[in-house]
């Protein structure tokens, strides 16, 4: 196939930075939704749509290493071995708001993990995070796959997994986190502070603006998948 864009640890051919600890997805289809979600003329629903979309081809990357039993099941016309997925070792945790829309998506494909929720907003002025809701299931005894649309300075993300480390002693099995657009600034914030979490996206993008909004970037993911503000154009 001659548009074959396959998984691959780096990065897309407009960012030459490689980071070990990114996985950037590439799939003309990841290509095309990532349009839906950078035109600014997308209607809320639509994004959202997307959104999920985005998350269901990016989850096989992210979660390669799923366990599974096999159990012997009938087909109409023979006996066969046929894999169970071990779904209830999964727990997913959204970053609200804008993580919502790709937890749904996650526990579609993972219908028996748990969702933990954490609750984090930027401070429009400093940029740094501020949590304001936690909710995490009791014992984790495998790994967290934590969704956000968005990993820009990095902090949202990486206060989302402190506190998933300082609630589980650190003992849980393994942390990743999904994403749809990162800056590179936030995989080398993530990359220093917790190595062992290793991010999976559908694009790198430039880098950050002012704001710290990711460029080119999709706007504010929250604001665009809930219809809260609107951004002007530039
Ligand atoms: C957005 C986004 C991330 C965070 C990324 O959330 O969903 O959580 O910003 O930025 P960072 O990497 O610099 O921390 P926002 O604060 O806009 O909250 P919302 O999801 O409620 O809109
Ligand atoms: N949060 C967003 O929603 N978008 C950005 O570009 C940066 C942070």
């Amino acid at each position: 196939m001659k548009n074959t864009m396959p998984t691959q640890k780096t990065n897309t051919s407009n960012n030459p930075t490689t980071f070990n600890t990114l996985t950037v997805v590439k799939h003309p289809l990841i290509a095309d939704r990532m349009r839906t979600l950078r035109d600014m003329s997308t209607r809320n629903n639509d994004f959202k749509e997307a959104s999920r979309q985005l998350t269901v081809l990016l989850l096989p990357a992210a979660t390669e290493d799923l366990s599974i039993t096999w159990e012997s099941v009938n087909t109409p016309l023979a006996t066969t071995n046929a894999a169970r997925t071990n779904d209830s070792q999964i727990v997913v945790t959204p970053i609200l708001r804008a993580g919502l829309v790709m937890a749904d998506a996650v526990c579609e494909l993972i219908p028996k993990s748990a969702t933990a929720h954490v609750g984090i907003r930027r401070d429009p002025n400093t940029h740094k995070p501020v949590r304001y809701l936690t909710r995490l299931p009791e014992s984790c005894d495998s790994y967290h796959i934590v969704v956000d649309p968005m990993l820009a300075t990095g902090g949202s993300a990486i206060e989302a997994i402190r506190v998933i480390k300082d609630h589980y002693y650190r003992n849980c099995i393994s942390i990743r986190l999904l994403c749809l657009v990162a800056a590179p600034e936030g995989v080398s914030a993530m990359a220093t502070t917790h190595p062992d979490v290793h991010v999976y996206a559908a694009s790198l993008d430039e880098g950050l603006d002012d704001n710290c909004y990711i460029i080119p970037g999709l706007g504010d993911a929250g604001d665009r998948a809930f219809g809260t503000e609107k951004h002007p154009p530039p």
